[in-house]
């Protein structure tokens, strides 16, 4: 009653323009600019104040970004946006260090608050760069950074804020889940799935990145921060990519009833935080393995939500400009969460979990040789390291030669695993170092 009476303090409503200076003119920025530009009245409804870019900054200016940057301020240091007079300073030139992190650290110390893309910066300097921002009263926002269209960092953030989480997975790069429903489909090898992908621009510049797992392990070190409230540790994340990925494996896994995908996993309990990246067969009864192509997934395990599942777009021009435009939308709008949804200096120091400590299922291929005994030796070895069969099958007869032997294991400790598949390459009967592929449970 009293609030009716006018006795509330009032929660201030700016209407000025919000003054937004872009730095990094490349795919996404030009794209960024053009949908603030485009779309100009309808998040000015949105938002309740117009969103104005007054300044730029790139490398070459002469360069025709298929974008008009009449009446924008042109500057040729990135890092002179941040003394720009403005109220968001967009970084989306990209790197963990350079003028990347010059913009970004210097504008949330002169209090201007930063929206980025960059997964690398935010993955290796998030919990400093949190830190600075909040001593400031500055806000880091980094949704296109993970999963591009896909709002997850706002899910966890906001929608999920309720829950507590348990576990966290996800198809975090579109480029191998690109080459890996490519393979799968035309059989195609791992270097010409590769190719393909770079020919229709989904690869980064060092398509290592992509196919080693190290994009897809910056978005999980900043998946498992915000959903656990963990301070960020990149440098424990597990990471293995799709090299050398065969699609006779691929082929296999699909006739087991799996899907080969590269996940990235995050578990949080009593004992620590598990991160790992690498390839995963997943039953193709979990939403996840449906996801095919560029698109990105993110599975969230929730304590009172239960599963929830995001999927879209993860790559690209205007969907990562989408996510990128929602950051400055929710900044125009006042909303200030903390950056990894608890106060910087309360995020946990999580003990890292080694993947020796992974306890689950594989799959394992061997080329072996097709004469009497060898099973029994190949079963052996297994037994002695306490790992368990669970079905094995010769996928072809070959006079004398190496043929592939598949199989699959009940859950076994990975470090016993591996000492196992040790033992198993030392057999004569065996051509090859065994292939073997995680199975998870979805
Ligand atoms: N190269 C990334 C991918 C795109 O393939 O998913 C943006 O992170």
């Amino acid at each position: 009653r009293r609030a009716a009476a006018g006795g509330a303090p009032r929660r201030r409503v700016v209407t000025a323009p919000l003054r937004i200076g872009v730095a990094g003119l490349g795919v996404v920025g030009a794209a960024t600019v053009a949908l603030l530009r485009r779309e100009a009245d309808l998040l000015a409804a949105r938002c309740g104040r117009r969103l104005e870019v007054v300044a730029v900054s790139a490398r070459d200016r002469s360069r025709d970004r298929g974008v008009p940057l009449d009446g924008i301020e042109w500057r040729d240091d990135p890092a002179a946006l941040a003394a720009a007079g403005l109220d968001v300073a967009v970084e989306l030139i990209g790197g963990e260090d350079g003028p990347a992190l010059e913009l970004v650290d210097g504008a949330l110390a002169r209090g201007v608050d930063v929206v980025t893309a960059n997964k690398a910066l935010v993955a290796r300097r998030g919990a400093a760069l949190a830190a600075r921002a909040e001593a400031n009263g500055a806000q880091l926002r980094f949704e296109a950074a993970v999963a591009g269209a896909v709002p997850i960092v706002k899910a966890l953030r906001e929608g999920l804020a309720a829950n507590r989480m348990t576990r966290i997975y996800g198809i975090l790069n579109g480029t191998c889940n690109y080459m890996l429903t490519d393979m799968r489909e035309t059989g195609r090898a791992f270097d010409d799935a590769l190719a393909g992908a770079q020919a229709l621009g989904y690869a980064e510049a060092d398509p290592g990145f992509d196919v080693d797992g190290v994009d897809a392990a910056h978005k999980l070190a900043i998946l498992a921060s915000l959903a656990f409230g963990t301070r960020i540790d990149f440098d424990s994340v597990h990471v293995e990519g799709i090299r050398g990925m065969d699609p006779m494996d691929i082929a296999y896994a699909e006739d087991l009833g799996y899907r080969v995908k590269l996940l990235g996993i995050a578990e949080y309990g009593e004992s620590g935080l598990a991160q790992r990246v690498h390839p995963c067969l997943a039953p193709r009864a979990a939403p996840i393995a449906g996801v095919e192509g560029v698109l990105n997934a993110v599975a969230c395990e929730g304590a009172s939500a239960g599963p929830t599942v995001y999927e879209g777009a993860g790559a690209g021009a205007a969907p990562t400009a989408s996510a990128v435009v929602a950051d400055i939308v929710d900044i125009a709008r006042g909303a200030r969460p903390p950056t990894f949804s608890v106060p910087a200096g309360a995020l946990e120091r999580a003990p890292a979990l080694p993947i020796a400590r992974r306890f689950g299922a594989y799959y394992v291929r061997l080329m072996a040789a097709d004469r009497p005994g060898v099973m029994a030796d190949i079963a052996a070895r297994l037994g002695r390291r306490g790992v368990s069969i669970e079905a094995l099958v010769q996928r072809a007869r070959g006079a004398g030669e190496a043929v592939p032997v598949v199989m699959t294991t009940h859950e076994a400790d990975e470090a016993a695993m591996r000492a196992a598949l040790d033992d198993i390459a030392a057999l004569d009967a065996v051509a090859a170092p065994p292939r073997s592929i995680r199975i998870e449970s979805l």
